[in-house]
């Protein structure tokens, strides 16, 4: 029976105890039982880096809430995420976050129906709060807890389209997820995953850090690279593109070296002003995004000619970089493919996504109280 709607819910049991579900209820009765009974509320808690996230999604489609607390901030004197730090702040604000979360929805604890929690990959630390939290409420609430894989939230991401809620997701199609931790390409069909090529070093958004960092930036150097970029001659340093064994493959240790060594040179030079190192930044910005993401897309336009697929899903936070947005959105355009991509709120990570990949799963059978935080989850949809 579902809390929220108690009464409406009573009569539907009473119903189907009696003479079949239905029969003796007036077709009046049916429409409002129909209205009050559809509604099915996922909490969705993601913590499994340096952001610590809750929302409540109505029927899998609407965001009734997506609550964040980040901290970055915390982590910018270091150039980059402090695993302690991100703990400690996803146990300090995990309460106030959820507290938003429902206040925004205008939903109570006891309407939830099932909670979907990130358990993997990602810090231990941070991943041990959410999971264990995540734990206790599904206990004390009496609810199912639905463990979730990160990567394949951020893919399920890509089909959350506010505009138009109700968009059927295909039943198969080529996915690319870009993120910070992770550069690869798949190919979803019927539920199922299989991975068809990944990195071999660096991921793409490390190498975005890496790279702003050399150039003295700041961190995260995903947003920071891309808005110079645009400023930038993208053909002022040519970079070359690494040998790859497999057709699928990715590297991009090789590029963030080639930029440490140019800027090496390059600001050794006499004589140079500060407007010559502004237009240098700008330049190398932009020659760095013109190849970095250009493999990219070369290869996911690859993997769909391979796999014969007219769809493809493209997630993660690099998926928030404007460059990318634009070359997949006219390429695949161009090639009369179909492109999914999150809107740009839900690239990063966010527990709205955590819910919906949480409500894609909802039939399967829950996880148990010794659910365990998994660092290196692998992805394994459907398996
Ligand atoms: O998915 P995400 O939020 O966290 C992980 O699961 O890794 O991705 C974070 C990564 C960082 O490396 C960040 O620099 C990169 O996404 N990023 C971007 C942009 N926005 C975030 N990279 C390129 N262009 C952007 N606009
Ligand atoms: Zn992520």
């Amino acid at each position: 029976m579902h809390r929220h709607c108690e009464p409406a819910c009573r009569r539907q049991d009473e119903a189907k105890q009696s003479k079949g579900f239905f029969t003796e209820i007036a077709s009046s009765q049916k429409t409002l039982l129909a209205m009050t009974c559809d509604r099915m509320f996922t909490l969705g808690i993601e913590t499994s880096c340096d952001e610590t996230s809750c929302a409540i999604l109505e029927n899998g489609v609407k965001i009734r809430s997506n609550i964040i607390s980040s901290s970055l901030f915390k982590h910018r004197p270091f150039g980059g995420v402090v695993p302690e730090i991100a703990s400690r702040h996803s146990l300090e604000q995990i309460d106030f976050v959820l507290e938003q979360a429902l206040e925004q929805a205008g939903v109570r604890l006891k309407d939830i129906d099932h909670i979907a929690v990130t358990a993997g990959p990602g810090l231990m630390g941070s991943l041990l709060v959410g999971v264990s939290y995540a734990k206790s409420l599904s206990w004390r609430l009496g609810i199912p807890l639905i463990p979730v894989n990160h990567l394949e939230a951020h893919l399920s991401a890509c089909f959350m389209t506010p505009d138009n809620p109700t968009v059927k997701q295909p039943r198969e199609f080529a996915g690319m997820l870009v993120s910070g931790g992770h550069t690869m390409i798949t190919h979803h069909r019927a539920g199922k995953v299989r991975i068809l090529g990944e990195t071999v070093d660096d991921a793409v958004g490390e190498a975005y850090d890496k790279v702003a960092k050399i150039l003295g930036l700041g961190f995260p150097g995903g947003p920071i690279l891309d808005k110079l970029a645009q400023q930038g001659n993208p053909k002022a340093v040519l970079f070359t593109r690494p040998k790859q064994k497999k057709r699928f493959g990715f590297s991009y240790s090789g590029i963030k070296t080639a930029v440490l060594y140019h800027a090496q040179k390059e600001r050794a030079r006499p004589g140079r002003t500060d407007a010559d190192e502004q237009k240098y930044i700008r330049d190398i910005a932009a020659s760095f995004q013109r190849s970095a993401i250009g493999w990219l897309v070369e290869k996911a336009l690859d993997a769909m000619s391979y796999l014969n697929v007219r769809d493809i899903a493209v997630g993660g936070g690099v998926s928030a970089n404007s460059y990318l947005r634009k070359r997949m959105a006219e390429e695949t355009s161009k090639a009369g493919l179909r492109l999914w991509m999150a809107p740009l709120p839900l690239t990063g990570d966010n527990a709205a996504m955590i819910a919906r990949r949480g409500f894609e799963l909802r039939n399967r059978r829950p996880a148990a109280l010794n659910l365990a935080a998994n660092p290196g989850l692998r992805l394994t949809a459907g398996k």
